[in-house]
């Protein structure tokens, strides 16, 4: 696990920004009120996600040969997988940069349940800089997913929000087949 951080966080300081032909397939896939929320993040998550959507793309090819999914929901169930790589940690805002992102996780790590209701609290009352980390880190997930349900993508945003959940009992209320696009979002999440 700390490797995987260290990992993240030298890809995150490192990133390079989407060259013309990333841009553009990124632009294919989201439509106008979806862009902007895409090229908000900063550089980090963007090259991040790009990485989720391409893996997640593989793994899906699998997937949906193995699946139940009719010729008339593949379509639509692979789009909603780009739509949910590429969109996944929008709800963490460009202000979290890779720096704050590693204050985060090595709060989380020492002291979790401390950070667990400093990001809860923070979410209704300014509690300075840590408290927005600490929202913006714990909660990422929670504020994607409403800020794409209240553009109206609520197959998006009830997958995104659950991106970092464990509990069976919360992701057993989405339906079978957005359980599979979830699984796939989150395994290719998993090793980026
Ligand atoms: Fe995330």
């Amino acid at each position: 696990m700390i490797a995987y951080r260290i990992k993240q966080f030298v890809d995150g300081i490192t990133a390079r920004p989407l060259d013309n032909g990333e841009r553009a397939t990124v632009d294919t896939i989201l439509d106008d009120r979806l862009r902007p929320l895409f090229y908000g993040m900063n550089t980090g998550d963007q090259r991040h996600c790009f990485k989720v959507y391409n893996c997640g793309m593989l793994l899906w090819q699998r997937a949906a040969a193995n699946s139940n999914l009719s010729a008339e929901d593949i379509p639509y169930y692979r789009g909603l997988l780009q739509r949910c790589c590429l969109l996944h940690d929008v709800g963490r805002g460009n202000e979290m940069s890779p720096f704050k992102k590693a204050i985060a996780v090595f709060l989380r790590k020492c002291v979790p349940g401390y950070t667990k209701s400093l990001a809860e609290k923070a979410k209704n009352k300014s509690l300075g800089s840590i408290g927005r980390i600490c929202y913006r880190h714990h909660m990422h997930g929670q504020i994607g997913g409403e800020l794409l349900n209240s553009l109206g993508y609520e197959a998006e945003g009830s997958i995104v929000a659950l991106h970092h959940c464990r509990d069976i009992n919360i992701i057993s209320q989405l339906d079978k087949k957005k359980q599979q696009i979830l699984q796939i979002l989150k395994k290719a999440d998993s090793m980026h």
